[in-house]
């Protein structure tokens, strides 16, 4: 697929996630039902409908390249495969669930071991977060790009963490800690780990971290904060064969502080 059929089918992806994103608000509406998956975690009827609209869509436009998402579970495990697309129809279930408008659907494409489009697409603020390897990113058609600012007392850093279901949660609160030390204020919780990375690639916080993440929380972060001139490490400052679970994403200042600090 060269760049110009990509971008073709990234364009004509971006009504299907404005109608995914209305179910979403319709259905959130009347109430949602909620299950809780082997993992513990949530899932409700509209992270299903998103996933079928979305699903079906990329599947009739690239019958080809298989989907892996976060509420498919029968190709999860598949570590093969080349080209791959990537859903996590609603990142921050949690807020979708509780009434709070903080969520996104998220959609990116995997190619030769490396994101080559992502987008984030946030239905409450209308906002599309996009980004094509070597394009730029962008929101709603707007460059965007991280911020600038270079020292960490200075900085507004998200977090996800830490997980207490999760037997890192020693290690997730000792770098809570080391990390607040540092900030002027207290480390930010959004809730949709798709969205702080979207806002750090858009220069509204200069960093986030999270342990226990799954590759689609991130997927379409990943080339969206990097086309904004912003770095996604693993917590060992790794950004090629990054560890897909422990991340990092800074403006292109702070990231050797910050993996120096989680390390100490
Ligand atoms: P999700 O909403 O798609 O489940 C919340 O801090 C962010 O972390 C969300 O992006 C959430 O994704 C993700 N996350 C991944 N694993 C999680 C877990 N075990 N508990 C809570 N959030 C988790
Ligand atoms: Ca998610």
């Amino acid at each position: 697929m060269n760049s110009n059929q990509i971008k073709e089918i990234t364009l004509s992806l971006l009504d299907t996630f404005k109608e995914a994103g209305n179910i979403a608000l319709e259905l959130r509406k009347k109430g949602l039902k909620k299950e809780i998956k082997s993992d513990n975690t949530p899932v409700t009827n509209g992270d299903i409908e998103v996933n079928n609209i979305l699903t079906k869509k990329i599947s009739s436009l690239t019958p080809q390249i298989p989907i892996i998402s976060e509420e498919t579970s029968s190709n999860k495990k598949d570590k093969n495969l080349e080209n791959f697309w990537l859903i996590d129809p609603i990142d921050g279930t949690l807020n979708f669930l509780h009434g709070i408008p903080h969520f996104a659907i998220s959609v990116a494409l995997e190619k030769k071991n490396e994101i080559i489009c992502g987008v984030i697409y946030d239905p409450i603020k209308n906002e599309m977060f996009l980004a094509e390897k070597e394009k730029g990113a962008y929101v709603n058609n707007q460059r965007i790009k991280v911020s600038s600012r270079k020292k960490l007392k200075d900085c507004l850093i998200f977090t996800g963490g830490p997980t207490f279901t999760s037997n890192e949660r020693e290690l997730g609160l000792d770098e809570y800690r080391k990390i607040s030390k540092f900030l002027p204020s207290p480390l930010r919780k959004m809730g949709s780990a798709a969205l702080d990375i979207a806002y750090v690639a858009a220069g509204r916080a200069d960093g986030f971290f999270q342990r226990n993440l799954n590759y689609w929380d991130i997927a379409a972060g990943i080339i969206i904060v990097k086309e904004a001139g912003g770095f996604i490490t693993d917590y060992s400052g790794n950004s090629d064969s990054l560890n897909k679970r422990n991340i990092l994403v800074t403006n292109s200042f702070i990231n050797k502080d910050l993996v120096d600090l989680i390390n100490s």
